[in-house]
């Protein structure tokens, strides 16, 4: 991403968001946070943008497509499925998505994060044969439940963890061979 792009992005974070990075490279560690809104019309753009900037930043471009496709369907999953926990509802105000990005030393996690403590249900397994999907009509395969198989087809992990505040997380994990270096 270029400076021009990322300094756009960075203000339009500033305005409606809270982020912060704190890349340390002595440490070797990447970090990034971003506080999004389900009800904003630009959040899933400016959370596949960030996973480009971070990750780029990070020295791990080779991941961007792949993991810009899983944070589209984790925010889009937090925008269709939510419904904040009680005692973490706001009336009248928007439900919050917190996307977070960690990369070290050679493992990329990403987390986005919402307010209803309802599990996601990940698949247990392909819902038809991988062989078998080809000869099938269009009409048979179904028109939903797809997201989180995307995510668990890309990414080498994906699960999900209970926030004590309330809510959950639902994680990826990409393992790199070596720093920047995606396994084949
Ligand atoms: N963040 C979430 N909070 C609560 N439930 C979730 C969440 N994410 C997913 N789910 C549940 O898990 C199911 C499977 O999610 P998945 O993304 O695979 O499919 P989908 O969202 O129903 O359809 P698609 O992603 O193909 O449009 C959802 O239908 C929903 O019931
Ligand atoms: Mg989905």
């Amino acid at each position: 991403m270029d400076a021009a792009k990322t300094k756009h992005l960075s203000e339009e974070l500033e305005a409606y968001a809270h982020w912060f990075v704190a890349p340390d490279p002595a440490a070797g560690g990447h970090f990034l946070a971003v506080t999004l809104f389900a009800e904003f019309d630009d959040t899933a753009r400016v959370a596949r943008e960030v996973t480009a900037m971070f990750l780029v930043g990070a020295g791990a471009g080779e991941l961007v497509d792949d993991a810009q496709l899983i944070v589209s369907e984790l925010v889009a999953n937090v925008v269709n499925h939510t419904v904040p926990d009680r005692h973490l509802a706001r009336p009248g105000s928007c439900r919050r998505i917190d996307v977070t990005f960690k990369k070290y030393p050679k493992w990329v996690f990403i987390g986005v994060s919402d307010e209803d403590s309802t599990p996601p249900l990940l698949p247990a397994g392909e819902a038809f044969p991988a062989a078998l999907v080809g000869e099938l009509s269009e009409a048979v395969l179904p028109d939903s439940g797809r997201g989180l198989l995307i995510a668990q087809r890309l990414a080498t992990s994906v699960w999900w963890s209970p926030e004590e505040r309330g809510g959950k997380t639902v994680w990826c994990r990409f393992d790199l061979d070596e720093p920047g270096v995606r396994p084949d």
